[in-house]
């Protein structure tokens, strides 16, 4: 059987999804699977096995995604649905237990189809992802066409992301280890380094001469009902900043790799990671903000979701909401502030890098301001760039910010593609360019933990924001007392 790729195919591979009949796998992962076999991008021998302690036969597997999936993906073509049901197969383990029997009945699942491509994508829990990957190499099916895939959150802290990284890495080699942050799997993401580095014009205006600040912003409306268990010991900067809003800021700040290629992009990212300013000790209180959204309206206060147990002290003291003045320190990004804010029940559902450069040295107009690129990555993907034009009309010249707008939507006829597409072709591919490398993930952690540090030694709990508002009054102070705002407008 030939594993070589038919042209536009993925390899054909084994995916084993552990936490195959979770949320993720329901809500991303299998509709993600079918639109890349819909649109004729998965090898036909491609399987997909969930792992789960379900007991499920494979019949009450595709029963069920029947059932949960097929509402939420475009079914234009039944057969093409009944193709895909019949790649699914099902799985019952007992994780850590006694019981070997899941384990023999995965090998002889994949057993006769070695020469295949395995991927093993751990949904689960961050704790898990030592245990599942000793008992894949003791169980002997760890090939070397091997490849997991870890979602986050990898770990809670720089010492705990190591111990994960070394577990699986006693296993696996760095090439096969790819780790997820599904903003980079986001069109407006990849866009950002075509814009900045396929166009001659943005590359000498990109750094401290020309640019005032940089806001990158992850807004929420959802809160975090059902939620809490994991979002106590979350909160919003290990949830969102740690990860999704640090990637947008090292592809902003990275400088232009020599190669379009999976090391040198990822190693230029680091380099931003590792020149960050440390935020430490009391500058904790000057450069960062931390809420929590409290009942307004019909909306409840975070300690009021639904939730199985009642809110502890680890509740009261989570941030639903962070908002953070980073620096790179180095030559390109000396004196320019990153704004970092990300929150649950704002007002809006938006995520963005705005990169608002400096006033004109000297302005003959009255007004002025925008000077100002916007990079959406949703509700729609686009760029959007916002100069000061003359607003029609006889007598005086008056001013006003009209946006020149990119809307991938509009723009492409191509379907957008949703990051988890993206991302599984690319791991299904072998292509680790979009994935965290482990040095990558270890300095993000290296930041983060004197912040949380910081606020752990603070007796203070976050500030109260009513929810479906942008967030607490810090938030505005950390700009406000440079004279900035957010980027808020038509809102
Ligand atoms: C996840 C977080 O990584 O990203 C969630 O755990 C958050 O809390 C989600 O809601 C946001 O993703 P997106 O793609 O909707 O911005």
């Amino acid at each position: 059987m030939s594993t070589h790729p038919p042209t536009g195919h993925a390899h054909t591979a084994d995916l084993v999804v552990f936490g195959g009949t979770g949320d993720l796998s329901m809500r991303k992962l299998l509709p993600a699977l079918y639109h890349s076999d819909r649109d004729g991008r998965l090898s036909p021998e491609t399987r997909v096995i969930a792992m789960s302690r379900g007991g499920l036969t494979d019949a009450d597997f595709r029963g069920k995604v029947d059932a949960e999936v097929r509402d939420r993906v475009p079914v234009d073509d039944p057969a093409v649905w009944q193709r895909f049901l019949g790649r699914l197969h099902h799985v019952s383990v007992d994780v850590g237990g006694a019981d070997r029997s899941g384990w023999n009945a995965l090998s002889r699942t994949l057993a006769g189809h070695e020469p295949r491509d395995r991927v093993f994508y751990l949904a689960s829990p961050p704790r898990t992802f030592g245990p599942f990957c000793r008992e894949l190499a003791e169980a002997g099916l760890v090939t070397p066409r091997s490849r997991v895939v870890l979602e986050k959150p990898l770990g809670h802290d720089l010492p705990s992301a190591q111990r994960i990284n070394d577990e699986v890495g006693a296993i696996f080699e760095e090439r096969q280890i790819f780790r997820i942050d599904h903003y980079l799997g986001k069109e407006t993401v990849q866009n950002l380094l075509v814009l900045r580095f396929a166009n001659a014009f943005l590359e000498p205006v990109w750094n401290s001469l020309w640019i005032d600040h940089v806001q990158i912003t992850a807004a929420e409306t959802v809160g975090t009902p059902g939620r809490r268990g994991y979002y106590d010991h979350a909160g919003a900067l290990r949830d969102m900043v740690q990860n999704h809003l640090l990637q947008l800021l090292t592809l902003t700040a990275m400088e232009p790799p020599a190669r379009n290629d999976r090391e040198a992009i990822r190693d230029e990212k680091v380099k931003v990671l590792q020149a960050l300013r440390p935020i430490a000790g009391t500058e904790a209180h000057r450069f960062t903000v931390r809420g929590q959204y409290v009942g307004a309206g019909d909306m409840p206060g975070y300690l009021d979701e639904p939730a199985s147990t009642p809110p502890t002290d680890a509740s009261r003291q989570v941030e639903t909401f962070t908002a953070i003045r980073a620096e790179v320190k180095n030559w390109r990004w000396a004196g320019v502030p990153f704004y970092l804010r990300t929150g649950k029940r704002m007002p809006y559902r938006r995520s963005e890098i705005v990169v608002q450069f400096k006033d004109v040295p000297h302005s003959i107009f009255p007004g002025g301001t925008p000077n100002r690129l916007v990079l959406r990555l949703q509700p729609e993907e686009g760029i959007e760039l916002h100069i000061m034009a003359k607003e029609p009309g006889a007598g005086e010249v008056t001013l006003k910010p009209v946006p020149m707008s990119l809307s991938f939507g509009k723009t492409f006829t191509a379907r957008v593609p949703e990051a988890y597409e993206r991302l599984l072709t690319d791991v299904l591919d072998g292509n680790p360019t979009l994935f965290m490398r482990r040095d990558e993930v270890e300095a993000a952690w290296r930041w983060i933990d004197p912040i949380l540090d910081a606020w752990k030694a603070d007796p203070a709990l976050p500030e109260p924001y009513p929810a479906g508002t942008t967030g607490p009054a810090g938030a505005h102070e950390l700009l406000g007392r440079s004279g900035r705002a957010w980027h808020e407008e038509e809102m």
